[in-house]
C-alpha cells in the first residue's frame, strides 16, 4: 500500500502531489502552491501524515510555491534541485541525489531545459516531471534560462526508463492527469517523430504570451515563497 494524493489548483493549472509511507506517516509534497496553503495543511491533516520534505520541480513562473508557509507551518525542509541555486532551500539535490520517507525512497534527476535548475523526480514506477515532460506537451524555453538542446537532452533520458513508467506532470491545461512514457513517446507532438534539430526548432519558433504572474512569482520563489 501506498498513500498518494494528486491536487489541482484551478487558478494555475498546477498539479500538486502528497506522497507519504503509509506505517511511518512520513510525508512528502511535490509543488505546492502558495494559494492552496489551508486545502495541503487539511490533506495532511486527513491523511494523518508527517511532512518531512518540500520539494520543488523547478522555479515557477505562474505560480508562487506553497513551500515556505508550509516550512514555516510544518518545519519540514525545502527541496529543490542544484540547478536553481536556490539559496533559501534547505537541500539542494544533484543528479542522482535521492531523499527516503520512512521507507520509501525518491530520486532527483537533473532535467534542465525548462530551466536550469529543473528536477524530475522518480518514486516507484512514477515521474513527476514538472514542467519537463508534459501531457502531449513540454516546457517552453523562452525564458528563466531555457534551453531546447537542453530540454531535448533531457526528454532523451526521461525516455529511457521502462516504457510504462507513469507521468505526473507539473501542469495540465486539457483535464488529463497521468501518462505514459509509452504514450509520451507515440504521440507527444513535442517528441513524437522529431529529430532534435526540428524539436529545437519548433520550440524557438513557439510565440508564447509570457506568463501572467512571472514578474510576481519568480522573485518569490526565489525566495522559497516567502514574503520579501
Ligand atoms: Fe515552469
Amino acid at each position: 500500500m501506498i498513500l498518494f494524493r494528486q491536487l489541482f489548483d484551478d487558478d494555475t493549472s498546477t498539479l500538486t502531489y502528497i506522497l507519504a509511507d503509509p506505517v511511518t506517516r512520513d510525508a512528502i509534497i511535490i509543488d505546492p502552491v502558495h494559494e492552496q496553503f489551508d486545502r495541503d495543511l487539511a490533506e495532511i491533516c486527513d491523511m494523518e501524515v508527517r511532512l518531512k520534505y518540500i520539494l520543488e520541480t523547478h522555479v515557477h513562473a505562474d505560480h508562487i510555491t506553497g513551500g515556505g508557509r508550509l516550512r514555516e507551518e510544518t518545519g519540514a525542509r525545502f527541496v529543490a534541485g542544484v540547478g536553481s541555486r536556490l539559496e533559501c532551500a534547505d537541500l539542494l539535490l544533484a543528479d542522482g541525489d535521492s531523499l527516503s520517507f520512512g521507507n520509501e525512497v525518491i530520486h532527483a534527476l537533473a532535467t534542465p531545459g525548462h530551466t536550469d535548475g529543473c528536477t524530475t523526480y522518480r518514486w516507484r514506477d512514477r515521474l513527476f516531471t514538472g514542467d519537463t515532460l508534459l501531457i502531449d506537451a513540454c516546457g517552453r524555453t523562452d525564458f528563466q534560462q531555457g534551453s531546447a538542446e537542453r530540454l531535448y537532452n533531457s526528454l532523451s533520458r526521461l525516455f529511457e526508463f521502462p516504457a510504462e513508467t507513469l507521468v505526473f506532470p507539473g501542469h495540465d491545461y486539457n483535464g488529463r492527469r497521468v501518462s505514459t512514457l509509452s504514450q509520451e513517446a507515440g504521440i507527444n507532438p513535442y517528441w513524437a517523430g522529431l529529430t532534435k534539430a526540428e524539436f529545437i526548432e519548433k520550440l524557438n519558433a513557439l510565440n508564447l504570451p509570457k506568463p501572467r504572474k512571472i514578474d510576481v512569482a519568480v522573485p518569490a520563489n526565489l525566495r522559497c515563497g516567502e514574503a520579501a
